[in-house]
């Protein structure tokens, strides 16, 4: 005889494996079940590895890199926050040092959401949060920069796939301008033989040209020599920024995507630059890297007391 009120029944559901997370010596690692994984260094909440399941690196990160706090880490993503580049004289941040405090501060591992809990049921994922605010810094740079700010960074790694999220807030009565950037060296088999989509018709300012602005012509830009150039793409239709795509020999290796972050960094330092950095290991580790950093660098985003502003980027690997 058939139940009137017969409970549903309870579904039975595979255990699903779980990332794991470790925390020791200041070090984050994440791996995923499909192998995937990613390693954070506290210390400037700086990611310095990020590896898909089939175990191929897809950072650069120079072998003389100090991981010992002392300076910013060479190599991986480091982040630049409030300034890029050298902080013009003028300017709030012009006490600042190169690219800002954030790579060279001491973050804290805010905590982990698998994808479980972010309600992502086809694909695995987990996301790390990262805090910096502004007692946490030291005294004399809480003089040269003195705003009241929260920063949350989160880090997301997926299959095949790893994203970069800044939260910016202003916790203070005054606004304050800051820029914000994801220096990413990403790993290149052959510098010579890699190239950037997405450019062409981007009007860019070429730090090597005396900072001058051009038009990018090629639909394929190749390097052939030092590159540190900033662009700002155009936007595609309802104002959505274009994906870059990198290619190595020809066959796609990364989709670089961003969100509300209207500028590309493109650098690559080439032999004789690269030769004089005391902490870039191989000496022709030149030829393996490609940095890759959306931010927003061109001009400055203003925000107002109690405000808070998001932006980020995704890297996938097609290789
Ligand atoms: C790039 C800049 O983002 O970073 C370059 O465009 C700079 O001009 C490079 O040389 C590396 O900077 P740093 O401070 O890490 O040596």
């Amino acid at each position: 005889m058939e139940r009137k009120h017969k409970p549903a029944s309870i579904p039975v559901s595979p255990s699903m494996a779980q990332p794991v997370v470790d925390l020791s010596d200041n070090v984050l690692t994440a791996r995923l079940p499909s192998g995937d994984s990613v390693t954070v260094y506290l210390y400037g909440a700086t990611v310095t590895s990020w590896k898909t399941s089939n175990g191929q690196e897809q950072l650069f990160l120079s072998k003389a890199a100090a991981l010992d706090g002392s300076k910013p880490i060479r190599g991986g993503i480091p982040l630049v926050f409030p300034v890029f580049g050298p902080p013009p004289k003028s300017h709030a941040t012009g006490q600042l040092p190169q690219h800002g405090f954030a790579r060279n501060s001491h973050w804290e591992f805010l905590g982990k959401s698998t994808s479980e809990s972010l309600g992502r049921k086809t694909d695995d994922s987990v996301k790390l949060d990262f805090g910096l605010s502004s007692s946490m810094l030291d005294e004399a740079l809480q003089n040269k920069w003195p705003y009241d700010f929260g920063l949350v960074y989160s880090v997301t790694l997926g299959r095949g796939k790893l994203e970069c999220q800044m939260h910016v807030q202003n916790k203070g009565d005054e606004p304050f301008e800051f820029q914000v950037l994801f220096h990413t060296y990403l790993a290149v088999k052959d510098i010579h033989k890699t190239a950037v989509k997405g450019l062409q018709s981007s009007p860019y300012v070429d730090k090597v040209r005396s900072a001058q602005t051009f038009t990018e012509e090629a639909s394929s830009l190749s390097f052939s020599g030092e590159t540190d150039r900033v662009y700002t793409p155009p936007t595609a239709e309802g104002n959505t920024l274009v994906p870059l795509l990198v290619t190595e020999d020809g066959a796609e290796s990364f989709v670089v995507t961003r969100d509300a972050l209207p500028d590309v960094t493109v650098w690559n330092g080439w032999e004789d630059k690269i030769k004089a950095m005391g902490d870039f290991e191989p000496k022709d580790g030149w030829k393996s890297y490609l940095c890759i950093e959306p931010g927003t660098v061109s001009s400055w985003t203003k925000l107002e007391a109690g405000d808070a502003w998001e932006g980020g980027c995704a890297f996938e690997s097609k290789l």
